[in-house]
């Protein structure tokens, strides 16, 4: 049960056969590789307006490590293949911006690298809240759970890869835009712990110089420890360092980053309270204060709670999400952002449909995050799969 007060009533929901889960993976596996760009980015979402031609390597990340657990090693390597020529390509920008920090000159956020790409690899010409370093850490854990999982030789990505240390090595620790692309004035537990699981996965795996691999390891300890000691209050971890509130991107913190140890106090309590706070019937709202449409309840940050459960060993609780994200699919299988049955703030749903349309649907992210709580259950490698 859930302390939040429900505004509209929400649907009864009702149980999915195992079969029936098992059809939805395979749809969200036809749903991801059909939008793939031919050369290889994940679009966010292929029809949506604010994402149309973008690629987030927030959510193409997660997108192929669901991609790679259903066994498409096809389709997830070339996702990590543009995404290493797309940062490869950024050597010298990143290059000028290490000079400067040697010199002690402050780099403005508009010289950053972005946060979404055109499939071609170029920032853009619409604007966008650019500078949020969760991306690249969660590119780099992505591609070396792919590349381990598949025997993959992670010299293929080294461009890339060299690219994506560097720059979160140097501004890990400056305040930046969150998940939710909100918030730049502070530094938030979440994007550190992107940061502080990719950098130290990556240092782990053997392939960096080892000048570098020095380097990420001390950003990945540096961005850890602080997370640890300014982003817990009252024993869980919290949206920001200072803030007491929680957001649906906790549970990353546990898996797949590992900033808390899974089973852990810290992972428990953060689980319970993300769970008291944002969960409603089995769907996850992003934080208390969210007016995004309405502030409505993510399928994606559902599966991740799910796949957290796994992880704490409560195969039903998991179940539970992964039963309310596949009652929520559209009649051809497409999963939505998010959904309205609970909204937290409806007022402000109407604005947002007159400004952007009809939310996101697909979202590849949450056929991606379906995959991955799929694979979590064993739907993929059953009799049925
Ligand atoms: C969300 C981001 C996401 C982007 C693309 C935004 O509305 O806040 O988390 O990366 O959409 O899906």
């Amino acid at each position: 049960m859930t302390s939040l007060r429900l505004t509209e009533s929400s649907s009864a929901g009702r149980d999915l056969t195992p079969q029936q889960l098992v059809e939805l993976a395979h749809r969200s596996h036809a749903v991801i590789t059909e939008h793939q760009h031919v050369d290889g980015a994940y679009p966010a979402s292929p029809t949506f307006s604010a994402y149309r031609g973008y690629a987030w390597l927030r959510d193409g990340s997660f997108t192929a490590e669901g991609i790679s657990r259903y066994g498409d090693v096809e389709s997830a390597d070339r996702y990590h293949d543009w995404v290493s020529r797309v940062l490869g390509a950024r050597r010298a920008q990143v290059d000028a911006l290490l000079a400067d920090v040697a010199r002690g000159v402050e780099v403005p956020l508009d010289r950053m690298l972005p946060t979404r790409f055109t499939f071609d690899g170029l920032d853009g010409s619409d604007p966008w809240w650019d500078f949020q370093t969760d991306g690249y850490g969660t590119w780099l854990w992505s591609l070396v759970a792919h590349a381990k999982r598949h025997e993959r030789d992670l010299p293929r990505w080294l461009p890339g890869i060299e690219v994506a240390v560097d720059f979160i090595s140097a501004f890990w620790d400056l305040p930046c835009y969150d998940w939710w692309e909100e918030h730049v004035e502070h530094r938030h537990v979440s994007t550190l712990g992107a940061v502080a699981g990719g950098l130290r996965e990556i240092a782990a795996s053997g392939l960096l110089d080892e000048e570098r691999a020095t380097r990420a390891r001390a950003a990945s300890t540096g961005a850890a420890a602080l997370a640890l000691r300014d982003g817990v209050t009252d024993g869980h971890l919290v949206k920001w360092l200072g803030s007491d509130a929680v957001d649906g991107s906790l549970p990353s913190c546990v898996v797949p980053f590992r900033l808390a140890e899974p089973g852990s106090p810290l992972a428990t309590a953060t689980l319970a309270k993300v769970a008291a706070d944002l969960d409603v019937d089995g769907g996850v709202h992003r934080f208390r204060a969210d007016v995004f449409y309405g502030g409505g309840q993510w399928l994606l940050l559902s599966a991740l709670l799910g796949w957290n459960l796994v992880a704490a060993g409560d195969r039903d609780g998991a179940m539970r999400h992964l039963q309310w994200v596949a009652d929520h699919a559209t009649s051809t299988g497409e999963l939505p952002e998010q959904v309205p049955d609970h909204l937290l703030h409806p007022d402000a749903r109407a604005e947002w449909v007159e400004r952007w349309g009809e939310v996101a649907t697909p979202l590849l992210w949450s056929h991606g995050m379906y995959l991955i709580l799929a694979d979590e259950l064993g739907l993929l490698d059953g009799p049925g799969a």
